[in-house]
């Protein structure tokens, strides 16, 4: 965006002269008027008053780098190395680029305001539309085997809707193995991508979390979706807020499983479970019956006649038979 310094100081509605937007930004008034005139072919309502200056009258909620890192526990600031794009491809595939550089305890999160190539989970795409929602990735790094990415996948799922509770948002409900539903529709996304054994028992993977915030217009997404926006339109949410919260939450849960394990998140998971005693029925393969939640290490059972089937993550989608 490339609009993005004067919309900055736009963005709080007020009016502002061409004169002050100047000197804030170190160029002459022509040069704001260029800038202006940019953000308006960009999309942005603003309003020019005559000798007042300038107000912008669309509602932006641009990704401040600083308010992030403000927004994280203060013994997380310094294990974060935060990266704000404007733009990328994925940022799954930011991270994986950027592992190498950062050093090593230190756990390397990258947001974007919009993503061109986002991907979700079974090869499908992920609408990242600019400025809308958040698209967050972290690289984590565990002591263990390949056994224990099950559960972290549960884990985060877990993480991610206490963070929203966290936020104030009620009614969040999980959808087998980690998707975030609010109100029958998908409000977030996880995709756990493995990076790979760095070592003997040390595996690294990629956590990239799609979060629907501000979107009301959803083409080209494939299934019943909602947004904080549209279940909380009283609220005025803050993408960079919701990313801080977010990364604490994550980086909360995850050092509780490396120590701890799956165990105490099986009663969080359960408590949240929209599939809890529904008929279900398996996207693949012939398996249906009722779900009766997770076991002590995520597996999803289904219960049909007098037996109970162990499901595990990554292997089949379940749904709710209609
Ligand atoms: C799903 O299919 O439910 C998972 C969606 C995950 C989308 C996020 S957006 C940030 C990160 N980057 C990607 O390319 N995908 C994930």
């Amino acid at each position: 965006m490339k609009s993005r310094a004067i919309l900055g100081l736009l963005a709080d509605g007020q009016v502002h002269s061409g004169e002050s937007l100047a000197a804030s930004l170190g160029i002459s008034r022509t040069a704001i008027w260029k800038q202006i005139r940019r953000a308006m072919d960009e999309g942005f309502r603003i309003e020019t008053i005559r000798g007042r200056g300038y107000r912008l009258l669309t509602e932006v909620d641009l990704l401040d780098a600083d308010r992030v890192i403000q927004g994280l526990d203060a013994h997380r600031r310094s294990v974060v190395d935060l990266t704000v794009l404007d733009e990328v491809d994925s940022t799954n595939a930011e991270i994986v680029r950027r592992r190498r550089e950062v050093a090593a305890g230190t756990v390397p999160v990258c947001i974007a305001d919009c993503q061109t190539a986002g991907r979700g989970r079974r090869g499908r795409q992920w609408q990242s539309p600019r400025g809308q929602n958040l698209y967050l990735s972290l690289g984590l790094t565990f002591q263990g085997s390949f056994a224990m990415l099950d559960g972290l996948s549960l884990v985060l799922g877990v993480a991610l809707a206490e963070a929203l509770e966290h936020q104030g948002l009620a009614g969040v409900g999980l959808k087998w193995p980690n998707d975030i539903f609010l109100g029958g529709s998908k409000l977030s996304g996880i995709l756990v991508e493995l990076q790979g054994e760095l070592e003997e028992g040390v595996v690294q993977v990629v956590a990239g979390i799609g979060l629907n915030v501000h979107m009301k217009d959803g083409a080209g997404v494939d299934q019943s979706w909602s947004s904080l926006a549209m279940a909380a339109p009283e609220r005025s949410w803050r993408r960079s807020d919701l990313a801080a919260s977010v990364i604490n939450s994550l980086l909360g849960a995850t050092d509780e499983f490396a120590e701890d394990g799956f165990g105490s998140f099986r009663a969080r998971w359960q408590s949240r479970d929209i599939f809890s005693g529904k008929s279900l029925v398996a996207t693949q393969g012939e398996l249906s019956g009722i779900g009766r939640g997770i076991d002590e290490s995520g597996n999803y059972l289904i219960e049909g006649g007098n037996e109970r089937v162990r499901v595990r993550a990554g292997e089949i989608s379940l749904r709710v038979q209609q």
